[in-house]
């Protein structure tokens, strides 16, 4: 049977664990990883050869179609994407959207039509009026990750936009618990997007059970930041294990997980 019109061309090939392909990235990227009493938490990041995460302050002018393809099979996989205010504000986030050639596979695995997004934030400074809020769809809410010591005013405003307010934590996000909040509204699997800010948090707290760290195949130089930015998670550094690797176009695409 030919490949329904908006099925994209991949020729994605893999490297390791043992060179195949072509490679479907939704298939390479199905075994999601999974935790013990919260949603499996998978990273996916894209940095230039030298270790930049944005060129003129958004991560755009690192990409190309193969990291595109990837990104929406990471999208379609999961149940949830948790990314923080700052990367929403600089990327203009909206709703999560999946490719209707894959729909057929998340209503067989039980998910939901497309993920939900939620946004890890203290303050409450996002603008309501983006089709983050207005766009979204009536069964993927919005949900706005915060902290008691957030805003009372922003709280009454995220609601009055249709976000699901979810509260975890004191003076910032108790990252754990608000995962095993996400996994008690079904979530299984959480694609945490960024940024650099949260990702560290991510990492301090130990939550983050694999990185999908895609090299685009540029210099950039300059300032840019990199893909943590926080305290060092452990002294000494945090040892990963290597998972896969894949190639398309010049892009390459790493998987490291954790180790137990
Ligand atoms: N290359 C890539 O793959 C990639 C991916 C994502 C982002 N980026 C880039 O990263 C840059 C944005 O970085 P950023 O420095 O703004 O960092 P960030 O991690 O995107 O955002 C930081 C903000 O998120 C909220 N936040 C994070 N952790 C929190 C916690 N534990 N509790 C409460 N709130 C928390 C806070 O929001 P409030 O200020 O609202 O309290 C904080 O100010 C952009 O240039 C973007 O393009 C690149």
């Amino acid at each position: 049977m030919p490949p329904p019109p908006d099925a994209p061309v991949s020729a994605m090939r893999r490297l390791l664990p043992e060179p195949a392909g072509p490679v479907d990235p939704v298939e390479a990227y199905a075994d999601l990883p999974v935790a013990a009493g919260r949603p499996g938490v998978r990273l996916n990041m894209v940095a230039s050869i030298d270790g930049a995460i944005a060129v003129d302050g958004r991560s755009g002018g690192l990409g190309g179609g193969a990291d595109r393809r990837v990104y929406l099979a990471l999208r379609a996989l999961t149940d949830v994407v948790l990314v923080a205010a700052g990367t929403a504000r600089a990327e203009g986030y909206g709703p999560a959207t999946v490719a209707e050639h894959l729909a057929p596979g998340r209503a067989a695995r039980g998910q939901a039509p497309v993920p939900r997004i939620a946004v890890v934030t203290r303050s409450l400074s996002l603008d309501w009026d983006t089709r983050l809020f207005t766009g979204a769809r009536a069964d993927a809410r919005p949900i706005v990750v915060t902290c008691a010591s957030a805003p009372a005013q922003g709280l009454r405003d995220a609601e009055r936009a249709g976000a699901e307010v979810l509260v975890a934590g004191d003076a910032e996000v108790d990252l754990p618990a608000a995962l095993v909040a996400l996994g008690e509204r079904g979530a299984r699997s959480v694609l945490a997007e960024g940024g650099p800010r949260l990702n560290a948090a991510l990492a301090a707290a130990g939550v983050i059970d694999e990185i999908c760290m895609t090299v685009s195949p540029r210099l950039v130089g300059g300032d840019a930041g990199r893909s943590l930015n926080g305290p060092e998670p452990r002294p000494g550094g945090t040892p990963m294990r290597l998972w896969a690797v894949y190639e398309e176009e010049g892009f390459l695409f790493m998987r490291h997980r954790t180790v137990a």
